[in-house]
């Protein structure tokens, strides 16, 4: 590690001791300290793993961790099954994915501490070790979560922030979970890994969204051309898709975000003055973008956890335990 990273890593610690836990749960880094101590090396084993054999996988756990904390908080409540649950819901059906890899993290973990560590801390440091595996930053992930009994599709269904809402309707939403207009633009960035479905943008392309660079909106056009193509998925970075990079940033810059609801952080009516103004910053600076993309993350990881006696430790992050 260079100087300017260790730099950086103190300086995310010391916003994170100074502002962050304090106002908040009992969530710490060293939750596992004695009960599980080869945890995070065995999570990141994993993830390494199942990133080499797709790469696609860290968006996909990173938005896992995303769509688990805004429905009840983070309580691993996405990964349970049952078609009346949190995977039905209309933003994660045929969507959300991972599931496998999550199971197979958690029974490494499992195997080395049995009962010890919540399928929701799982998530929370597989999204962080996505996005560090996949070029970006680290950050003091914290833990202690417990998972919760329940999955809530109605909760789903509204609390998830869709592709063609207002930036009013995803800035309210992002505020109901005590999330910020900075944390909507930095972490909206976690869209410059993965992929989404002709359906999520297609709303866009006929009639042509003027806000939408020519060159792109034709590829678009003819890969979604017909109405089977509605899980064809386009690259959200078309520069480079699976690097966890400022590209975001700089794409919305020239017409060239994917969903409605990123182009709108930029070009529309509805963007603001901060919106914009953190899209330039963001565009231009990676390490600041990295630096809030953290502290956004923290704060998302600590929307209502579950901790102390509420909830369980799940055996099997699918299922609550019998
Ligand atoms: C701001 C509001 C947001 C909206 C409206 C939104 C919407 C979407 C949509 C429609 C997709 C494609 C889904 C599909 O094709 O089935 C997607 C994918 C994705 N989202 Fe978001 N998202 C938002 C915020 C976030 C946040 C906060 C994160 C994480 C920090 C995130 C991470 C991702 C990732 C990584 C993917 C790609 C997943 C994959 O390739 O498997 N998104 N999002
Ligand atoms: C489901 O989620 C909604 C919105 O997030 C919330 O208001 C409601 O209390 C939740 N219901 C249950 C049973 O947890
Ligand atoms: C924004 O939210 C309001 C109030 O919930 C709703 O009536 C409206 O349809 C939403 N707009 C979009 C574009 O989703
Ligand atoms: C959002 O919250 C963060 C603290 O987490 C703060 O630094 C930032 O200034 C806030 N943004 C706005 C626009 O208030
Ligand atoms: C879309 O598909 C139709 C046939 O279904 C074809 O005639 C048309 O040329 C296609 N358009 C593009 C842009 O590929
Ligand atoms: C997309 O895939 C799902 C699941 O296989 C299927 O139910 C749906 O009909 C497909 N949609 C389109 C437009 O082909």
């Amino acid at each position: 590690m260079k100087k300017s990273n260790s730099f950086c890593c103190h300086c995310l610690i010391m916003v994170f001791f100074t502002c962050f836990l304090p106002a908040s749960s009992q969530l710490t880094s060293d939750f596992y300290k004695t009960t599980c101590p080869n945890l995070l090396r065995i999570v990141r084993g994993e993830v390494q793993k199942a990133i080499k054999a797709e790469t696609r996988m860290a968006a996909s756990l990173l938005r896992l961790h995303f769509h688990d904390c805004f429905v009840n908080g983070c309580d691993a409540s996405i990964l349970l099954d049952g078609s009346d649950g949190e995977k039905f819901a209309f933003p994660n059906v045929n969507s959300a994915r991972g599931f496998e890899v999550v199971d197979q993290i958690k029974s490494s973990v499992e195997s080395a501490c049995s009962g010890v560590v919540s399928c929701a801390d799982i998530l929370a440091i597989a999204a962080r070790d996505s996005v560090l595996l996949s070029g970006g930053k680290t950050w003091p992930v914290v833990l202690g979560r417990r998972d919760g009994l329940v999955s809530n599709q109605t909760g789903a269904n509204s609390a998830l922030p869709g592709p063609t809402e207002t930036l009013g309707n995803i800035t309210a939403k992002f505020a109901n979970v005590g999330l910020n207009i900075t944390d909507v633009v930095s972490l909206s960035g976690g869209h410059t890994i993965g992929q989404a479905r002709c359906i999520t943008f297609s709303n866009r392309l006929s009639p042509a969204d003027s806000t939408m660079d020519a060159s792109m909106m034709s590829e678009l056009q003819t890969l979604c051309n017909s109405s089977s193509d509605g899980n064809k998925t386009a690259p959200f970075d078309r520069n480079s898709v699976d690097a966890f990079d400022n590209h975001y940033f700089q794409n919305l810059l020239s017409a060239k975000g994917l969903l409605s609801s990123d182009q709108i952080l930029f070009s529309s009516d509805g963007a603001t003055t901060t919106t914009k103004s953190l899209v330039q910053s963001y565009s231009n600076n990676f390490d600041l973008f990295m630096a809030d993309f953290a502290n956004s993350m923290i704060k998302m990881g600590n929307i209502s956890p579950l901790t102390g006696s509420s909830g369980e430790i799940r055996k099997n992050c699918r299922v609550v335990n019998s």
